[in-house]
């Protein structure tokens, strides 16, 4: 069987030399992420730190980790200008000088922070943005970060699950790669994920269901009436909350993931964050053929403001997310 590793997927002539040493240097962070996750309570890594992040979470000891590991593989990459992380109140720059054509790296290090201690899926999840024309020749700052979801080249996630995978996208199509343990290669292991149209798995925190808008409950309600209801068919729900676990789910055999904004909080827009979680997310299930919805339009248009923003969260396959924008419409 011949195989393809992501190295040799990288060198196509298509992909920009710059940005495939960026990628790879993602790549080699998550191997040395996954290394440290298996060790489990057998190593250092389990447990909170003690500190919160500038979302207020308490910060675990992975989440810190697994930040500190990208910065320092992530910041010999020739194209990388600056990185900005959930876990770091501003950016992290590492060149005094933006290269021309040069990368901003965006990353949520650890997601689903709240499964590592019962050794459940978690993941990394990462998007990568051009430098604006303007910034060449200075350093770069913050508001150089806030571009719409649009504009990212490249976006992807590592799953640390029982097996270790990434799934990535250039903006054109969507490929998984599966970690080798005995040689740390990422082979390639599916070329062009899909994700089917239509489908009958949902996953939403259903604890929320009292807060949410009446759109969401309108769409969940009819899910849950099954064969005798509109829908006329019988759903599943999942939820794992991790999203990486949850969205990887979606992009392997279709379904809709939910997060979306609720009365809790009502001027926040949402529980997860714009640039480390949606918008990446949102490019690869675009890509695969599904679509991502906020409620008022796509996640990968909506303005950026400030680089922890937070965002409402609908994906998956198409059809689904269809009837979701149509029901905000009503
Ligand atoms: P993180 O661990 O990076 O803070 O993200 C956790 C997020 C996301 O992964 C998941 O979908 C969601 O939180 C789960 O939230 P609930 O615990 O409210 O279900
Ligand atoms: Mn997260
Ligand atoms: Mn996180």
């Amino acid at each position: 069987m011949s195989t393809t590793t992501l190295a040799a997927h990288l060198s196509q002539p298509t992909i920009p030399p710059r940005l495939a040493e960026l990628i790879g240097a993602v790549a080699k962070g998550c191997v040395e992420i996954s290394a440290q996750v298996r060790r489990g309570a057998a190593g250092q890594i389990m447990g909170a730190l003690g500190s919160e992040n500038v979302q207020g979470e308490v910060q675990q000891k992975l989440d810190v980790l697994s930040n500190d590991i990208l910065l320092a593989l992530c910041a010999k990459a020739e194209g990388l200008s600056a990185m900005a992380s959930e876990e770091m109140e501003t950016i992290h720059p590492v060149r005094d000088v933006a290269p021309q054509g040069g990368y901003l790296l965006l990353f949520d290090p650890l997601d689903g922070s709240s499964n590592i201690a019962v050794n459940v899926s978690i993941g990394t999840i990462f998007s990568i943005l051009p430098t604006p024309a303007d910034s060449a020749g200075r350093a770069v700052a913050e508001a150089d970060f806030l571009q719409p979801g649009r504009n990212q080249v490249a976006a992807g996630y590592v799953v640390y699950g029982p097996q270790t995978q990434m799934v990535l996208t250039l903006g054109d199509g969507v490929c998984a790669f599966t970690l080798d343990p005995d040689c740390d290669d990422w082979v390639l292991t599916n070329p062009a994920m899909t994700i089917p149209a239509e489908t009958k798995e949902f996953a939403i925190n259903t604890a929320n269901a009292r807060h949410w808008a009446a759109p969401v409950s309108r769409y969940v309600e009819e899910c849950l009436a099954g064969v005798e209801g509109p829908r006329g068919k019988d759903f599943n729900m999942r939820w794992v909350a991790s999203m990486v676990a949850d969205v990887h789910r979606v992009m392997s055999r279709g379904g809709v993931f939910m997060y979306p904004w609720d009365k809790r909080e009502p001027n926040r827009p949402g529980k997860l964050r714009l640039m480390y979680e949606a918008n990446p997310m949102a490019l690869l299930v675009e890509q695969a053929g599904g679509a991502s919805f906020d409620g008022a339009g796509d996640t990968l248009d909506a303005p950026v403001t400030s680089l922890h923003q937070r965002a409402s969260v609908m994906m998956g396959s198409k059809a689904e997310i269809a009837r979701l924008r149509d029901y905000h419409a009503v």
